[in-house]
């Protein structure tokens, strides 16, 4: 980490922010001690009947409600990613379609990765994704990363040419980021990646991953409840957030185009990314 000179409590990252709150195993960011597995070399796991089912049930009823709800290059990807709607995919299968569609990779992580480690996967166009799901009891609701939000979330997003480019000038602007713009790309990641809206012809529709793999998420977001503001790079830099609670505020692109130029004029103006 690079907080030694920070003041206790202030401008930590949401990494360590979320280890102060885990009383979860799973919410405790893991710092790799050797390269993870990538692609062919990721094992299938030995899933019970009960955790494909699970994937069952949550592919089958979040499919459904993102009809009209989830971006159409969302929708689009997750016709390419083609999972199985009766068992739990295979990351080595969702990395050959990635490397096939966009040049990306996934690697297996045992958990919440440190920053660090995450980011520079993602600068070098490799995904880092948990191959394990949740629990029955959590169906609607997990505070810790699994396969569902991973696979399902982020996955088809991915299959998108200048979102894909975008996603890895985040991983590239945040290894070069230190202090307190690391902490400005986390909000502009939490805002865009996680949690980001998107203005089309058919209406206000959702890309953000966090929000795609949430049942309560979906349906909140597009309500009158969310306050929803057009996507400025400074601004959400600024914006803090709260990784416990449904999201009162959201921000709005017009398009991918206008994400992945608008994140990289910002990231050039503060020098994390080659102009
Ligand atoms: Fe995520």
């Amino acid at each position: 980490m690079n907080n030694k000179t920070e003041e206790p409590g202030e401008l930590r990252s949401a990494f360590d922010k979320a280890a102060d709150n885990a009383l979860d195993p799973r919410c405790i960011p893991v710092k790799l001690d050797g390269p993870p597995p990538v692609g062919d070399q990721i094992p299938y796991p030995d899933y019970s009947a009960d955790e494909h089912e699970i994937w069952k049930i949550l592919f089958a009823r979040q499919q459904e409600l993102l009809v009209g709800r989830g971006c159409q290059e969302y929708m689009d990807g997750l016709k390419i990613m083609g999972f199985p709607e009766d068992r739990i995919p295979s990351l080595a299968d969702c990395s050959r379609i990635l490397e096939k569609t966009v040049s990306w990779r996934v690697s297996r992580t045992p958990g919440l990765l440190h920053e660090e480690d995450f980011f520079s996967q993602l600068g070098n166009r490799v995904f880092p994704s948990t191959d394990y799901i949740r629990t029955r009891e959590e169906l609607d609701y997990t505070p810790a990363p699994d396969m569902f939000h991973d696979v399902f979330g982020h996955m088809p997003m991915i299959t998108n040419p200048v979102f894909a480019d975008f996603y890895q000038k985040i991983g590239q602007a945040a290894m070069a980021a230190q202090g307190d713009d690391r902490r400005r790309l986390e909000r502009i990641y939490w805002f865009t990646v996680e949690f980001g809206l998107i203005d089309t012809a058919e209406g206000m529709q959702i890309y953000g991953n966090g929000i795609i793999s949430s049942f309560a998420e979906v349906q909140h977001s597009l309500t009158d409840k969310v306050k929803k503001l057009p996507f400025v790079p400074e601004v959400i830099a600024e914006q803090e957030y709260d990784v416990w609670h449904m999201q009162p505020l959201l921000y709005v692109i017009d398009s991918f185009e206008q994400l992945g130029d608008g994140f990289t004029e910002w990231a050039v103006g503060k020098g994390l990314l080659e102009g």
